[in-house]
C-alpha cells in the first residue's frame, strides 16, 4: 500500500521542502510515494499519481506547493467525500499526509471519522493558529519578508516622516502581526487578542514626538480590519502625514529559510515514521517548548489556538 501526500489550504513555503523530503525517505523506507494534486479537489476527482525522485529534484528553494493545492467546497458534501475515499482505494493508498491549516484539519477529522485511513497532518499555514502547537511551515519565511518588507517601509517613513500602517495577514490570529511588530520595532500594534489603550498610546507618542520622534510605525493584523482607521488616528492624533501598506500576498512567496526547511525534515520524517509503524495515526505533528509530539486530530479540528502569552507580554514595549 501507498503513502500520500497533499497540501490543502492557503500555501505556504515551507511545502516544497517538506515535499522533496516525502518522497526520498519514502522511497528509503522501501515504501511506495503518491501526490495528490490539487488538494482536496484532486483527491475527489483522482488526480493522483506515484511520485519519483526526478519530480522533486530542484524545488527545495522554491515557495509555493509543487503539487498545487485547494480550498474544497465539494469536500463538505458527502458524497464527494465518498469518492475522495474510493480513489485512495483505487490507487492502493491507506496512508495520508495532509500539510494544511486548521480549515483542512477539520475536514480531515469528518473524513477520518468516516473512513478507515491511516492519517497523519503537519500544521503549514503563516497564520500560525493552531492549538496546542507552537510553529506551522509557512511562519518563519513570512516573518522574514515582512520584517524586509518593514524595514524598506522605514526608510520612506524616516525620510519623509510620515507615519506607515503596515497591515499583516494571519485572519483572525494576531501571531504573525504581534512577532513582526517587536521585531521591527513598530510603535503600535493592533491585533484580535488584545485592545489597544489607544487615548495611552496617544500620550505616550505625543511626549515621543515633542522630543523629536518623527515618524511612527504602526502594525494591524488584517483580523481587526482597523487598517484606515490607524491611518486617520495617527495623522488626527499624532498631527503626521500617514500612509498604509498593504502587504498581502507576497507573505504567503519568497524561498524558505533554512529554519523552515529543517522543520520541514523533521516534520516529514515523524509523519512518515507513524504512518509505517500503523500505530498512533489519525494525529496532527504538533512542535512544543522546544518538542515534537503529536495531538489526535479531534483535539486540533475542535481547539482554538491561544497566542502565547510571552509574545503578548513583548507587546508591552510602547512606553
Ligand atoms: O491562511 C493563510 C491566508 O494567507 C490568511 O492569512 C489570509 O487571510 C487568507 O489565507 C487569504 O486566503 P485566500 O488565499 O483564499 O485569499
Amino acid at each position: 500500500m501507498g503513502i500520500a501526500i497533499m497540501c490543502s489550504g492557503g500555501d505556504a513555503p515551507g511545502m516544497n521542502p517538506a515535499i522533496k523530503r516525502f518522497v526520498d525517505y519514502v522511497y528509503m523506507k522501501n515504501e511506495k510515494p503518491y501526490f495528490i494534486y490539487n488538494g482536496l479537489e484532486g483527491l475527489i476527482d483522482n488526480n493522483i499519481k506515484q511520485a519519483y525522485h526526478n519530480d522533486v529534484s530542484g524545488i527545495l528553494h522554491r515557495g509555493g506547493a509543487i503539487i498545487g493545492s485547494s480550498r474544497s467546497q465539494r469536500f463538505y458534501e458527502k458524497n464527494y467525500r465518498k469518492k475522495a475515499y474510493e480513489n485512495l482505494l483505487k490507487n492502493d493508498i491507506d496512508s495520508l499526509i495532509v500539510l494544511g491549516g486548521d480549515g483542512s484539519f477539520r475536514a480531515m477529522d469528518v473524513f477520518c471519522k468516516e473512513y478507515n485511513i491511516k492519517f497523519m497532518g503537519i500544521p503549514s499555514t503563516i497564520d500560525n493558529d493552531i492549538a496546542g502547537n507552537d510553529y506551522c511551515l509557512g511562519v518563519d519565511t513570512a516573518l522574514n519578508v515582512i520584517r524586509d518588507a518593514s524595514d524598506k517601509i522605514r526608510d520612506t517613513a524616516s525620510t519623509f516622516k510620515r507615519g506607515f500602517v503596515i497591515e499583516v495577514m494571519g485572519r483572525e490570529c494576531g501571531y504573525l502581526c504581534a512577532t513582526s511588530a517587536v521585531a521591527c520595532g513598530a510603535e503600535l500594534c493592533l491585533i484580535p487578542e488584545v485592545d489597544l489603550d489607544l487615548d495611552l498610546a496617544k500620550d505616550i507618542l505625543k511626549k515621543q514626538i515633542n522630543n523629536g520622534r518623527n515618524y511612527v510605525l504602526c502594525f494591524v493584523a488584517e483580523g481587526v480590519d482597523k487598517t484606515d482607521f490607524m491611518v486617520d488616528w495617527i495623522s488626527e492624533n499624532l498631527g503626521l502625514e500617514t500612509r498604509k501598506s498593504i502587504l498581502g500576498y507576497i507573505q504567503r512567496g519568497g524561498n524558505p529559510t533554512v529554519f523552515e526547511r529543517l522543520m520541514a525534515f523533521e516534520f516529514i520524517v515523524k509523519a512518515v515514521d507513524k504512518l509505517i509503524a500503523g500505530l498512533d495515526t489519525n494525529k496532527v505533528i504538533v512542535y512544543k517548548d522546544g518538542q515534537f509530539s503529536e495531538l489526535s486530530i479531534d483535539f486540533i479540528a475542535n481547539s482554538k489556538y491561544i497566542i502565547n502569552q510571552h509574545i503578548l507580554n513583548m507587546l508591552n514595549f510602547i512606553g
